[in-house]
């Protein structure tokens, strides 16, 4: 079985496809930027990001949407992460969460699969904390700052790949399309 990923992000790719082949599920790169509507709910966001694209692409394809959502700051960045980290990044957040005690968060990954005719959702999801600096070189976005179980993401290198929000949806996604068989 395959099936389409419409990402422009080359490492969500390689990591969708790794873990497809356990499934025994090719996963085919549509390398595609498309247009991500304005919500404060990722899976709101995905589901009609996936229903727009559908409208061109007309077969089988999923994408995949994730956010960092800090307890303290109740929530954010969350569904605005992508723009957060573009313009105040790392160390903005570092900045907004000096002398705060409660470090707790967690990453959400949502994939939104278009099965030819409508849209489900799979949610991965990781808690950790921020990290009092940024630690690692590994990783992208926000992995310097999140820890997971004492190191953070940017530390842990491909370990991270074993725990991490978008495979836990990965997960989820392709035991459904193994168990559709
Ligand atoms: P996207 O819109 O799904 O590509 O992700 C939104 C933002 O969240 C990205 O700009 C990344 O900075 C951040 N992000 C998503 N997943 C991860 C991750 O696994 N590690 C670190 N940052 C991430």
């Amino acid at each position: 079985m395959r099936v389409l990923f419409v990402t422009s992000n080359e490492g969500k790719f390689k990591e969708a496809k790794s873990i497809g082949e356990k499934y025994g599920i090719e996963v085919e790169w549509l390398k595609e930027e498309y247009l991500e509507p304005q919500g404060n709910d990722l899976e709101e966001i995905a589901k009609k990001s996936a229903e727009l694209l559908a409208e061109k692409i007309r077969e089988p394809f999923f994408i995949e949407d994730s956010g960092l959502f800090i307890e303290a700051l109740n929530g954010f960045p969350g569904p605005y992460s992508s723009f957060v980290f573009k313009t105040i990044g790392n160390e903005g957040i570092l900045k907004l969460m000096e002398g705060v005690e409660n470090r707790k968060a967690y990453f959400l990954a949502v994939i939104a699969f278009f099965d030819g005719k409508k849209v489900l959702t799979f949610k991965g999801k990781v808690e950790g904390r921020i990290a009092e600096e940024m630690r690692g070189d590994k990783g992208f976005g926000f992995d310097p700052i999140f820890e997971y179980s004492g190191r953070t993401f940017a530390e842990m290198g491909e370990e991270k790949n074993e725990v991490s929000h978008r495979r836990r949806a990965l997960e989820e996604f392709f035991g459904y399309l193994k168990a559709l068989r």
